[in-house]
Formats: structure tokens, C-alpha cells, sequence
């Protein structure tokens, strides 16, 4: 049976880029908008007036007067068995995974505990209007097949993968080289292009992982050109150091991964923090991306991201946007957002909000290779949408009241927005939350 859905409202998109054009130049906005979608797929968007002839019959219209429909938001940086330790305590990086990360991430051999996490976590997701991210499982195969299982189940479009780990962690958190790989590619077997489901290489980080583990897998994604990678970069001082004493022959932290063959399109490289400017070359280059994660680099401490310098126009490195809960403190992009901003002004720099929700939506999308199929309204495209009312909430309402431009009210949602700000959450065609 087909599949329709048409959703009536005040939409906006992008049909440029807006880190090449006067930002607010790139968004397309229909004031009074349709989207109709067939089958999960985007089929026709326009005005009301010009479309509402082509709403087949029988069809409900859902109407979401003074509210903003976007894409789906694309988090390319996340743990979810992380979810219970969201919020700990006092450390920085390294302490903080020994104190709080390794003995949270142990529960997960047990695949019940497993799938009732997953399960949580993809549902706070949609609430907070995310339908695509990038996601650690744990070193346990079970992890990996409990998230994947319930992703499948809500049909969102997720990419995740075992972290490998053979080295400097806990016994029971541990995998060895040959392990690692055998069960990674079991997984790619079974999952990689499943319904919507991805598959991501993911070596925790250098300090982890052997030199033999590294290289495996990089042997292992030169298996298929479409596979992603994911691991960590440059996030934290102590680690750093760490990693020029465990690797005294490779010429950066970076070059750790590029010897290993880890960096290509569709490889994730999180925070990045302290990157030089051969960092950022050498991204460009090989065309992978790094997840921008401010509110964990504020929370743990890490540093401020240069987003501006990564984005350099003659060196551009492709930046998605990354929550990093549990050490990012909200899953909310647009909690992110507004720590992007801040920590934007700390450097004497200014985010504007369309760029920053192209950075969480259609940005996002490209840096995982994945514009064609997510990231835009746009027909041939999936239907997996977000409905923001930024008029939620109290504070909200009074702001955009006053607001005078769609860049005003846009501004006032990425800094004031959370949860509340998400109305209703469509992922392929479908009404998976709303806040009624
Ligand atoms: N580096 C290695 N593992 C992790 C992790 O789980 N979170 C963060 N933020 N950084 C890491
Ligand atoms: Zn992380």
C-alpha cells in the first residue's frame, strides 16, 4: 500500500551554501508551504497555493501554522551508551572516562540492557528533532546489534559501529586486533545498508587502539569505498601527549590515522580542537570531515574549536555539527548551537544562525556524503523532518514576538531553543514524535 503524508506550514531549507553567501541569502523560506511524500521519499515542495491541487485524495493534511518545518537534524557525533553518565562530574577527558565512561560502557555485553539504552536514546533523538547521527556503540558486538535493531525498527537513517579497543582500557572492555576486525566485519555483513542503517568503522582514538588494530582497520574499510569511519582527534592537552609518547614515529596525531589509511570521505573525526593548520590541509585533502562538538569541548574543558579557520575557503575542511553526549551535556543541536556561538565570540568570530542550521542539517549531511538522500526539503530526498514552534516556551513566545527578520527569529531558536522548541519529528514520511 503507498504512503502518503502532507505536511502544511512555513518551511525552510537551503539551496546554497551559507559560508559562500550572505547567509541568510542561502535559505529558502515559504512562508505557507506543502511537502507531500510517498513512500518515506519527498515528492513535491512549494507554496500551499501552488500544490494543494496535488494532495491526493483522503489524505489529512498536517498544519503547522507559525512554526518553522526544517530537515531532520544530523548530530555527527555521539555515544549512546553514554546516556546514563550524561552530566557527570568535575574531570577532564581522561579522568573522566576512567571515573565515569569505561565502567558505564561494561553493561553493554548484556544486549537487554543494550537495546533498552538504544531504545531511550533514539527516542530522546527525535525529541529533540535529530533523525540522522553518527554513533558509538561499545566494544561489545551486542551494542552494536541492539542499537541497530531499534533504529531499524523506527526506520531512521543512523550510522554506527564497535568501538575497537585492544589496548590502555579495562580487561572487560578490551577486544584484540584480529577480534576487533572479525567482529566488525560480521557486523558490515549484517548491517551496512540494511534498510537505512551504516556502517562506521570506529577505533575509539590513538591511545586505545595498537598500531596493528589502526591498521586493520583501515585494511578493513579499503574492503568498501562506502563504509564510514569515526574515531576522536585532538581533543584534549594530556591526551595529546599521550599520543606523541605511544606513537614516537608518526609526525602528528593526525598522521597516526593517515598512516593507518583512516582518512577518506565519510571518515568523522571528532573535536579536533588543537589542529594546526597541516591538520586542517591534510583534511581538506583527503576529504574527510570533523564533527565541531562545543558543548563537550566547554563541559570537559577541552578548548575552543576554530571553526572559522577549518572553514577556510581555499582549505575547506567539511564540518558537521556533534552533541558528544554523555560528554556533551544536551543532545539538542540547538543547545549546540548556542554553545557554537558563544565559543565563536570567544574567538573573535560570528556564527550566524543560518549558518548554523545549515551546519546541523544540509552541512551536516554533506560531511557524512550523505546530501543525496537527507540534509534538505527537497524532492527525491527522504522526509525526515523537523517541526521547530519557536514559540514553545515562555521566553520563546516574548522573543519572537519581537522578533523583526527570519534571521532574528532563527537566532532567538538556536539560543533559547531545547526540547520544547521541537513540535514534531517526521522520519520517512512518518509522525514519530510529537509533543501533544
Ligand atoms: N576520546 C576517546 N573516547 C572518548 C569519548 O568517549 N568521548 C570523548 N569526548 N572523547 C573521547
Ligand atoms: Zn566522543
Amino acid at each position: 500500500m503507498t504512503d502518503h503524508t502532507a505536511i502544511r506550514g512555513p518551511f525552510l531549507t537551503f539551496h546554497a551554501d551559507p559560508f559562500t553567501v550572505d547567509p541568510i541569502e542561502a535559505v529558502t523560506h515559504q512562508p505557507d508551504g506543502l511537502i507531500l511524500c510517498k513512500d518515506g521519499i519527498i515528492t513535491a515542495v512549494g507554496a500551499w497555493d501552488d500544490l494543494k491541487d496535488q494532495i491526493p485524495q483522503g489524505i489529512t493534511v498536517d498544519h503547522y501554522p507559525n512554526h518553522l518545518i526544517s530537515a531532520g537534524m544530523v548530530d555527527t557525533h555521539v555515544h549512546y551508551p553514554q546516556l546514563p553518565v550524561i552530566a557527570s562530574y568535575g574531570e577532564q577527558l581522561l579522568e573522566w572516562l576512567e571515573t565515569y565512561v569505561f565502567p558505564a560502557e561494561a553493561r553493554y555485553a548484556d544486549i537487554t540492557y543494550a537495546r533498552q539504552i538504544a531504545r531511550t536514546f533514539l527516542n530522546e533523538l527525535l525529541r529533540v528533532g535529530t533523525t540522522t547521527a553518527a554513533v558509538y556503540c561499545t566494544v561489545h558486538p551486542e551494542s552494536v546489534e541492539a542499537f541497530f535493531e531499534e533504529s531499524d525498527r523506527l526506520n531512521t537513517c543512523m550510522i554506527a559501529g564497535k568501538v575497537l579497543m585492544d589496548r590502555n582500557a579495562p580487561e572487560n572492555l578490551r577486544d584484540t586486533a584480529q577480534s576487533g576486525y572479525d567482529q566488525s566485519a560480521a557486523l558490515i555483513d549484517r548491517w551496512h545498508g540494511r534498510g537505512r542503517q551504516l556502517y562506521a568503522v570506529t577505533p575509539r582514538f590513538a591511545p586505545t587502539s595498537t598500531p596493528e588494530q589502526l591498521d586493520l582497520a583501515g585494511s578493513l574499510l579499503a574492503t568498501r569505498p562506502d563504509l564510514f569511519m569515526q574515531t576522536h582527534l585532538l581533543e584534549n592537552q594530556s591526551e595529546i601527549e599521550w599520543v606523541k609518547e605511544l606513537f614516537p614515529n608518526r609526525a602528528s596525531y593526525l598522521d597516526v590515522y593517515d598512516k593507518a589509511g583512516l582518512l577518506r570521505p565519510r571518515a568523522i573525526l571528532a573535536h579536533g580542537v588543537h589542529a594546526q593548520e597541516e591538520d586542517f590541509q591534510r583534511c581538506h585533502n583527503t576529504g574527510c570531515s570533523i564533527a565541531h562538538c562545543p558543548g563537550s569541548n566547554q563541559f570537559l574543558g577541552s578548548g575552543s574549536f576554530p571553526l572559522f579557520n577549518a572553514l577556510k575557503p581555499e582549505r575547506r575542511v567539511k564540518i558537521g555539527i556533534g552533541s558528544d553526549v554523555g560528554a556533551g551535556p544536551s543532545l539538542s543541536l540547538l543547545q549546540v548551537l548556542s554553545d557554537g556561538y558563544k565559543v565563536a565570540q570567544g574567538l573573535g568570530t560570528k556564527l550566524h544562525p543560518a549558518q548554523g542550521l545549515w551546519l546541523a542539517t544540509a552541512g551536516g549531511a554533506h560531511s557524512l556524503g550523505l546530501e543525496h538522500q537527507i540534509g534538505a526539503i527537497k524532492p527525491g530526498l527522504h522526509a525526515d523532518l523537523c517541526v521547530f514552534d519557536p514559540s514553545a516556551t515562555p521566553l520563546g513566545k516574548i522573543r519572537t514576538q519581537t522578533a523583526e527578520s527570519l534571521s532574528d527569529i532563527l537566532f532567538a531558536l538556536t539560543m533559547l531553543g531545547d526540547d520544547r522548541s521541537v513540535q514534531a519529528t517526521y522520519v520517512a514520511g512518518r509522525k514519530l514524535h510529537s509533543r501533544d
